[in-house]
């Protein structure tokens, strides 16, 4: 037994009550005993296994959620000065206003949209932890979230933590992975607080017209509850200009659009984003998320202010996603997979292969993906809850348009040979 295996047993030996203590949210008596195996973990082995079989042989791994680029220069520029700027040293609560004021001037260039910094606009250290305080602010136990399914969980997970339920609004290719709102029963409406809706949508690269929008307004007015929706993506929209929720008329008396500076400005760790819409939901999130962070590092937020500043930075990375996802497009036609261009966000998401000509059945994209990966070396990731899909990701290393070629052109090579079928 290693010393690190063995220290850990005394302490697991060691705890008479710990166990015992925890919260039923995290699992009560049984937290971290469980033994199911989660979908990232399931790659992760499957990834190893592929490496020790065919050490010779390259993963292609368009598996990774990330951007592929460092910060553009000029931001990493302004971070050097501001980090050495005694003014920035301390703790930022609620936000600077260079970062609010530039986030408005964000909003009014790319989508017309006036906003009081002030009252209408507060930072967030990265959009993860405004979906985790939102819930906050309206959930009583009892209350409902409506989501978005597949989407991003976080909203779901503290709705249920503060005694909420989840009401899943799944997300069809025959619907433009636009929810279905007719087909949601009016008991639900009368438990509904929140609604989260994602647009340009991560996974399904959908994007929503404006009229969509305005069926929500409409509808949030009259079942009164509130919307966020999560722009994450918006920079990366593909198919025109990106559409924000906020510029929609009536948009701004039913809620709050949540932008991050991770995907469309390459600043993934950099962690900064912001809630921009209804004062009253801006300030009761303000009001909880002082009560949990004390901000993001001032330099940060300034160096994320020039960022917004600059539209040179978004189309610059919008024009190389774009690129990456024009060849992938094109690959994944060209070997039988249903694929079209997303409205944005650099993810794919096309219909899980059934089967293979010789033989294998995958019940599931859990088991394509895994046989994708053990037998041809490429990463993708599974989407069983609205139909089997994968997920490809164009954010995969390369470090230009000829690196680019030459993937997609293995990957060409080995997906053709892979006999792939889809059974309805
Ligand atoms: C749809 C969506 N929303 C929100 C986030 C969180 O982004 P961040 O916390 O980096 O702003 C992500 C990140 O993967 C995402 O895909």
């Amino acid at each position: 037994m290693s010393s690190a295996a063995a220290a850990s047993e005394t302490t697991q030996n060691s705890d008479p009550y710990i166990q015992s203590l925890f919260a039923e949210r995290i699992g009560g008596a049984n937290y971290g005993k469980s033994t199911e195996i989660y979908k990232f973990e399931k790659i992760k082995r499957a990834k190893r296994k592929a490496l020790a079989d065919h050490p010779e042989r390259q993963l292609l791994d368009f598996g990774i959620g990330e951007n592929d680029s460092m910060a553009d220069a000029s931001i990493r520029e302004v971070m050097g000065r501001e980090i050495n700027q005694v003014e920035n040293r301390g703790y930022a609560d609620n936000g600077v206003a260079e970062y609010k004021e530039a986030a408005a001037r964000f909003m009014q260039r790319q989508f017309g949209v006036k906003l009081d910094p002030e009252t209408q606009i507060n930072h967030c250290i990265g959009s993860k932890p405004a979906y985790a305080m939102l819930p906050a602010c309206f959930i009583n136990p009892g209350d409902i979230t409506m989501m978005t399914v597949p989407g991003y969980p976080v909203a779901g997970t503290h709705t249920r933590y503060y005694g909420g339920d989840v009401y899943r609004l799944p997300l069809l290719a025959e619907n433009k992975f636009l929810p279905d709102l007719d087909a949601i029963p009016d008991d639900v409406f009368r438990r509904t607080k929140l609604m989260i809706l994602n647009y340009p949508n991560s996974p399904t690269g959908g994007t929503a017209p404006k009229s969509f929008f305005e069926d929500v307004i409409t509808l949030a007015k009259e079942k009164e509850f509130v919307v966020v929706n999560d722009a994450a993506h918006i920079m990366l929209t593909f198919d025109g200009k990106p559409t924000s929720f906020l510029e929609v008329p009536g948009a701004l008396d039913v809620g709050v659009e949540v932008h991050s500076m991770s995907k469309g400005y390459d600043m993934i760790g950099w962690r900064m984003g912001f809630v921009a819409g209804h004062p009253l939901v801006v300030k009761a999130f303000s009001d909880v998320k002082d009560n949990s962070d004390s901000g993001q590092f001032i330099a940060t937020q300034k160096a994320a202010a020039a960022a917004l500043d600059d539209d040179s930075i978004p189309e610059r990375i919008r024009t190389k996603y774009r690129r990456r996802m024009e060849k992938l497009v094109k690959v994944l036609r060209d070997c039988g997979f249903e694929a079209e261009m997303p409205g944005g966000t650099y993810f794919l998401y096309t219909k899980s292969p059934t089967g293979t000509a010789s033989g294998e059945t995958f019940a599931a994209a859990e088991d394509a993906t895994r046989f994708l990966i053990e037998e041809n070396g490429i990463v993708t990731v599974p989407w069983d809850d609205a139909g089997s899909f994968l997920r490809f990701s164009v954010t995969y290393i390369a470090e230009d348009e000829a690196a680019e070629d030459a993937l997609m052109a293995e990957t060409a090579a080995r997906l053709s040979g892979a006999g792939f079928q889809w059974k309805s």
